[in-house]
């Protein structure tokens, strides 16, 4: 799957960039990392890219990502400002089905940038990469039925929702989750 490789993908927007990281970004992670706020909402934690430790670790990290770009099951890209290059989160999009060329978008913005409409203009350019340039027939997004920032996410960016799937994650008992889905044919 993947029509240009991962390592060439750079998409922008008006307001954003959404490429995979790069060894240059580490300093640009560590800052917004350390900027986070506090945080009384239990799905925004921090992700391991921008929380590495040091350089090394994110040398690493990013190793494992473009092998994984390449074999085309996980594509990881960091969404950044374009005018000032700040790092304001990630998109992932990971293969579900190959077959199917199938795949679940997933997004994360650092908390002092929330309610702007970063995620939802981040996720429009995952959508058009997905379909255009991975090879993606379906993306559809999931997430448990409180979070509500997230389906509003999902709405905005142009999936549909679909249905809630019982007990979808094995956690406690069975985790319930809301499913939003788009198909390349729908999109074009
Ligand atoms: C979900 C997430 C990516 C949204 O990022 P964001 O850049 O703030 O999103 P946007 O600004 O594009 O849109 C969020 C919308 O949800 C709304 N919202 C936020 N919290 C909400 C809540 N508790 N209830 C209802 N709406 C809420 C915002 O007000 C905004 O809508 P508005 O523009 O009409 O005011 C961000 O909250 C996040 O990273 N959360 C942690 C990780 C996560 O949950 N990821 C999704 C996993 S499936």
């Amino acid at each position: 799957m993947g029509k240009i490789p991962y390592s060439k993908i750079l998409l922008s927007s008006n307001r954003l960039v959404l490429r995979p990281y790069r060894v240059s970004d580490f300093k640009r992670c560590k800052t917004s990392h350390n900027s986070r706020i506090a945080t009384e909402n239990n799905y925004d934690t921090p992700i391991p890219t921008p929380a590495s430790k040091d350089l090394i670790e994110f040398k690493e990290r990013l190793k494992r990502q473009r092998i994984n770009g390449k074999d085309g099951h996980l594509f990881i890209f960091g969404v950044f400002d374009k005018k000032s290059e700040k790092y304001l989160g990630q998109i992932d999009i990971f293969t579900i089905n190959s077959q199917l060329q199938w795949g679940n978008l997933g997004y994360h913005i650092q908390n002092q940038y929330f309610g702007k409409g970063y995620a939802t203009e981040a996720s429009k350019l995952a959508l058009t990469m997905a379909f255009k340039h991975l090879g993606f027939h379906r993306i559809e997004a999931a997430m448990e039925l409180d979070n509500k920032a997230s389906q509003k996410v999902a709405l905005r960016a142009g999936l549909i929702f679909e249905g809630v799937r019982k007990k979808f994650f094995p956690d406690d008992g069975g985790v319930d989750m809301k499913v939003f889905a788009a198909n390349a044919i729908d999109f074009r």
